[in-house]
C-alpha cells in the first residue's frame, strides 16, 4: 500500500519535471530525439519549384545521401546498431548517428530508421528545411547536432527583409558562422574524444582571422536567382557542399616538391631526399572529418635509366606511436568482429599499401588499444600526422643507389593518394570498391643524374 502510493507520488513529480521545463525550453542534442514529426518538416521538393538552382546543387552533394550512400548504410545497420546493442556504453549512438546523418528521423524519434530501399522520409538526409529551421544552438563548442530545430512556417537565412510567397523568412547571424555547420561536423564518442573535429580545427587555424568561412570554400559565391521569381541577380552561396567525394575538391588540395640532397651521385652512394606536403587548399586538417576512413598516403618510387624500379620505405622519425602512420599489412580492424558478434574473428590486413609508405593519419584507438574503424568506440588516438592548414609536413626518403644501376637519369616519383575508405575494410564489409579506390590527390618528381 504504502510502496504504491510512494512510486504514485514520483510519478506525478518525474512529469512535472518533464513537462514544464520542456515546454519553455528549447531542446537540442540527445534530448531532442523524438520531440517532432517526420510532417513538422516539409519535403525538399517542396523548395524545389521556386529555387530552382539550389535544388539540384544540393541533390548531387551528399547533404542529400547523408542517410542513403551505401558505405554510410553498411556502417549504421552492420555496425553501430548491432554494437550499440551488445555494448552499453555506446547504447546512445543508434539514435545518434542519426542526430546528423537524418535529422528529420531523429528529431521523430524513429530509431532505427526504416532502411534506405523502403525510400522513406528518412532518405531526405540533410535536407532543405532540416538546415532553413535550425533557429539557434547550445552554448559552447558545437558538436552532436547541438543545433536547436524550430520546423513551421519561417524559414532562417542569411538576408533581412526577404519575402516569399510561400513563407516567413527571418535572418540568422548562425547560419553565416562556422559553429553552424560545427553542429555536425564536431562530434564526440560516448568516450569523450573529438571523432570529428573539423570546426575546431579550422577555428584554431589562421583562416578565421583572414576573414574566410567554411561557407566560402564548400558553398562559393556566383552570381544566381535566389528563387525563380526573385527580380534580379545576386552574388550567393551555392548549395554545392563538395568536399573529399568530389576529385576536383581533393586534386592538388596538398602541394608536394620532392628535393634530393644532390643532383649528381654516384652508383652505391647514399642520396636523401626530402618530400615536403604542403596543405594549401584545405581550411581543416587534411584528412579531416571522417579521419578513422580516410586513407591518405604516398608511394615514393625511384626508377634508373634502364627501367628498374625501387620502391622507397619512408625514414622513421621516431616518435610515440609512428607505425600507426607506416604503411603495414599485420591483422588489424580486430573489433569488426566484435560489433558484429563473431568472437573468432582474427583481423584483416591494415593498410592495404606498400609496406613503409607514409600515411598522413591519426589512428583512433579502441578501448583495448587497437585501431579502429567504428569511431564511436574511440577511448583514445595515435599521434596525429595530418597536415594541418597551411602546415607543411616533412619526410625523408633515404635511398642507397645499387652499385650496378646504370649511369643517366634516376627519377625519383613522389605520388600522393587519397581512398575515402581504408582498402581491406571496404573489402571486407563488401562496401562499392570506389569508396576505396585509390586517387591520386597530387604527384611530384626529382631528377638525380647518375655518374661516374
Ligand atoms: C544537420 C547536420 C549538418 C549541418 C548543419 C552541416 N552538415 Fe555538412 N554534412 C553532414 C553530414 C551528415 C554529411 C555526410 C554525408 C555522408 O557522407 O554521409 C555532410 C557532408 C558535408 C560535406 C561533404 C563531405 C564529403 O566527404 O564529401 C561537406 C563539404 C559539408 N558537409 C560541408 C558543410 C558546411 C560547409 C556546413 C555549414 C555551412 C555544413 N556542412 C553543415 C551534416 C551537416
Ligand atoms: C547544410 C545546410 C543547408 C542545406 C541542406 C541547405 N541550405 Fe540553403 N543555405 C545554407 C546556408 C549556410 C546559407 C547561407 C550562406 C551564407 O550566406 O553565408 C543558405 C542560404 C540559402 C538561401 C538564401 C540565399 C541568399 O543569399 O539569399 C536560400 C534561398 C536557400 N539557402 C535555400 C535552400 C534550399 C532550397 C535548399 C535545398 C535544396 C537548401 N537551401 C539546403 C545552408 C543549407
Ligand atoms: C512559392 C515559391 C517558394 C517556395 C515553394 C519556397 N520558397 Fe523560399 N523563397 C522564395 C522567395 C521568392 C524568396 C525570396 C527571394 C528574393 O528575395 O529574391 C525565398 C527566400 C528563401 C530563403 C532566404 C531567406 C533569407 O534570409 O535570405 C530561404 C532560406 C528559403 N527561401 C528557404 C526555403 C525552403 C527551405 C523551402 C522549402 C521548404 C522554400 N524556401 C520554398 C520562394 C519560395
Ligand atoms: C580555405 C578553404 C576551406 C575552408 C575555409 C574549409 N574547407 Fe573544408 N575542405 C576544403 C578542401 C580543399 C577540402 C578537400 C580536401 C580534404 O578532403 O581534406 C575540404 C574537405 C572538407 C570535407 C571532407 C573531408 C573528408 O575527408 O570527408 C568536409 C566535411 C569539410 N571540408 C567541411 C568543412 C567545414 C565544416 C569547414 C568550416 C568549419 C570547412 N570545411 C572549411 C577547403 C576548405
Ligand atoms: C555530429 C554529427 C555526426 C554524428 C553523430 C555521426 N556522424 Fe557520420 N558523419 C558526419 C559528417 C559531418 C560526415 C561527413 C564529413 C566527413 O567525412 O568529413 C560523416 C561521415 C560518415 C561516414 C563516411 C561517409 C563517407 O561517404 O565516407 C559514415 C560511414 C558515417 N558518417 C556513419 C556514421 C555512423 C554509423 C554514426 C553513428 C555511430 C555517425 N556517422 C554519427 C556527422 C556525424
Amino acid at each position: 500500500m504504502r510502496t504504491s502510493t510512494f512510486r504514485h507520488l514520483v510519478v506525478v513529480t518525474l512529469n512535472l519535471a518533464w513537462t514544464v521545463p520542456a515546454l519553455a525550453q528549447p531542446k537540442w542534442g540527445d534530448a531532442a530525439l523524438g520531440s517532432r514529426q517526420y510532417d513538422d518538416f516539409e519535403r525538399p521538393r517542396a523548395c524545389a519549384g521556386c529555387h530552382r538552382e539550389f535544388f539540384p546543387q544540393w541533390q548531387m552533394s551528399m547533404m542529400s545521401q547523408a542517410y542513403t550512400h551505401e558505405w554510410d548504410e553498411i556502417e549504421y545497420f552492420e555496425l553501430a546498431v548491432p554494437h550499440a546493442e551488445r555494448e552499453p556504453k555506446v547504447a546512445g549512438v543508434k539514435a545518434g548517428c542519426n542526430g546528423c546523418h537524418t535529422p528529420i528521423a531523429f528529431l521523430a524519434g524513429d530509431v532505427p530508421p526504416p532502411k534506405p530501399q523502403k525510400r522513406s522520409r528518412a532518405n531526405e538526409s540533410v535536407s532543405c528545411d532540416v538546415c532553413h529551421t535550425i533557429s539557434g544552438r547550445a552554448e559552447g563548442t558545437p558538436f552532436n547536432f547541438s543545433y536547436i530545430s524550430s520546423p513551421g512556417k519561417t524559414k532562417y537565412g542569411p538576408r533581412e527583409g526577404v519575402e516569399s510567397p510561400h513563407h516567413n523568412t527571418k535572418k540568422l547571424e548562425l547560419i553565416r558562422q562556422p559553429e553552424f555547420c560545427g553542429n555536425c561536423h564536431n562530434e564526440q564518442s560516448p568516450y569523450g574524444m573529438w571523432v570529428k573535429a573539423t570546426q575546431i580545427e579550422y577555428a584554431e587555424g589562421p583562416y578565421p582571422k583572414m576573414g574566410l568561412r567554411c561557407h566560402d570554400c564548400h558553398m562559393p559565391v556566383a552570381t544566381g536567382r535566389v528563387a525563380s521569381m526573385s527580380g534580379e541577380d545576386l552574388p550567393l552561396h551555392q548549395h554545392l557542399f563538395f568536399g573529399a567525394h568530389v576529385m576536383a575538391k581533393i586534386r592538388g588540395a596538398v602541394e608536394l616538391r620532392l628535393v634530393p640532397d644532390r643532383l649528381e651521385a654516384t652508383p652505391g652512394e647514399k642520396v636523401k631526399l626530402t618530400l615536403y606536403a604542403f596543405n594549401a587548399k584545405a581550411g581543416h586538417k587534411i584528412p579531416t572529418g571522417s579521419v578513422e576512413d580516410r586513407e591518405l598516403w604516398v608511394h615514393v618510387e625511384a626508377v634508373d635509366a634502364k627501367g628498374n624500379r625501387y620502391h622507397l620505405p619512408v625514414d622513421p622519425k621516431g616518435f610515440p606511436g609512428e607505425e600507426t602512420t607506416i604503411g603495414s599489412n599485420q591483422p588489424a580492424w580486430f573489433d569488426l568482429g566484435v560489433a558484429q558478434g563473431k568472437a573468432d574473428f582474427a583481423g584483416i590486413p591494415r593498410d592495404g599499401v606498400p609496406e613503409g609508405s607514409r600515411i598522413y593519419r591519426m589512428a583512433y584507438l579502441n578501448p583495448k588499444g587497437e585501431m579502429t574503424i567504428m569511431q564511436w568506440y574511440t577511448a583514445s588516438f595515435g599521434p596525429d600526422y595530418r597536415i594541418g592548414p597551411l602546415e607543411t609536413k616533412t619526410d625523408s626518403y633515404t635511398f642507397k643507389i645499387p652499385g650496378k644501376a646504370p649511369l643517366g637519369p634516376l627519377t625519383v616519383k613522389a605520388t600522393l593518394y587519397y581512398r575515402l575508405l581504408v582498402k581491406p575494410v571496404g573489402e571486407y564489409l563488401k562496401v562499392p570498391a570506389e569508396e576505396y579506390e585509390d586517387r591520386v590527390m597530387n604527384e611530384a618528381e626529382a631528377r638525380i643524374e647518375l655518374v661516374d
